[in-house]
C-alpha cells in the first residue's frame, strides 16, 4: 500500500490508545531508589545503572539524548553515545556540526537515558567544554574506517545536493584515511560535561515512581527527593 503522503488525522482508526495498548511495561527488577542510601556522588550511582543495563543485555545502554540551544536556532535534540565517564560525562563530534556550533553559542547541555525495560532515566545538565586535544585524537583513531572518512570528507549535517559531487569527496577522503592512520580532523572534538544536576527517575513495581536530585553545591553534592 502506498503509504500516505501527509499525516493521517489523530483520530484515524486504530486509535492512539489502541495502537499503544498492548505495548510491554517496564518491569524493574532493579534495587529501588532511595534518598536515604544513595551514593553521596551521583556519578557513582549512574555506574551503578549503567552496569546494571549492561547486565541485563540493553542495546546500547551508553545512548544518550543531547539537548542544545542556541538563540538563534532553538531547542535542539540528537542521540549520542557517551565515550566515558569520571567526574564529567564525554561524548564526541564535529565542532562544525550544528550541535557543535549551538554550543559554541551556548555551552549549556542536557544529556538524557533512557533504559525502558528498567524503567530508569539519568537527567544530567552541565556546560558541555572541548576536552584535551589527544582524547578526541584517541577517539577518532579508534573509529572504522569507513566513519573516519565520512567525517574527513564533508562537515556532518551538510544538505547534500549532489551525490556525485559527494561520492567524490568520500572517495578522496578514504584515500586520505587510508594513507594515514593519524589523520584527524581539527573539528573532532571530545566534549566534557562537567554536571551541575543529576536527577535520577526510578519507577517502582508498582505505578510509582520514586525521583531523587543531586545538585552541584561547590565541591559536594546536595540530595533531594523530588515528588514524581
Ligand atoms: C545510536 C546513535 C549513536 C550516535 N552516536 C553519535 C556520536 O557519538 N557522535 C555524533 O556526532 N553523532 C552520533 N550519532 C548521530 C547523531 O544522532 C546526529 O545525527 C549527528 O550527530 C548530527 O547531529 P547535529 O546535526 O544535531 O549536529 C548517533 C546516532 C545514533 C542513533
Amino acid at each position: 500500500m502506498t503509504p500516505p503522503d501527509s499525516a493521517p488525522a489523530a483520530s484515524s482508526p486504530p486509535s492512539f490508545r489502541d495502537r499503544v495498548r498492548g505495548a510491554a511495561s517496564p518491569s524493574p527488577a532493579v534495587a529501588e531508589l532511595d534518598l536515604a542510601s544513595a551514593p553521596s556522588h551521583p556519578v557513582a550511582l549512574f555506574l551503578g545503572w549503567l552496569d546494571g543495563a549492561v547486565a541485563a543485555g540493553v542495546v546500547q545502554p551508553h545512548a544518550f539524548t543531547l539537548s542544545t540551544s542556541s538563540t538563534a536556532s532553538g531547542p535542539s535534540a540528537r542521540t549520542l553515545l557517551l565515550k566515558d565517564v569520571d567526574d564529567a560525562f564525554w561524548f564526541t563530534s564535529s565542532s562544525l556540526s550544528p550541535k557543535g556550533r549551538q554550543i559554541a553559542e551556548d555551552d549549556r547541555v542536557a544529556l538524557t537515558f533512557f533504559w525502558a525495560a528498567q524503567g530508569q532515566q539519568v537527567r544530567v545538565t552541565g556546560s558541555a567544554v572541548p576536552g584535551p586535544r589527544d582524547v578526541a585524537e584517541q577517539d577518532f583513531r579508534h573509529r572504522h574506517p569507513d566513519s573516519r572518512a565520512v567525517a574527513v570528507a564533508v562537515p556532518q549535517s551538510t544538505e547534500v545536493d549532489d551525490e556525485e559531487a559527494a561520492d567524490e569527496a568520500l572517495d578522496r577522503a578514504r584515500a586520505e584515511v587510508e594513507a594515514d592512520d593519524d589523520l584527524v580532523p581539527d573539528d573532532w572534538t571530545a566534549y566534557r560535561v562537567l554536571p551541575v544536576s543529576v536527577e535520577f527517575w526510578q519507577a517502582t513495581t508498582g505505578r510509582d515512581q520514586v525521583r531523587v536530585r543531586y545538585d552541584r553545591v561547590g565541591d559536594d553534592w546536595r540530595r533531594a527527593s523530588l515528588w514524581p
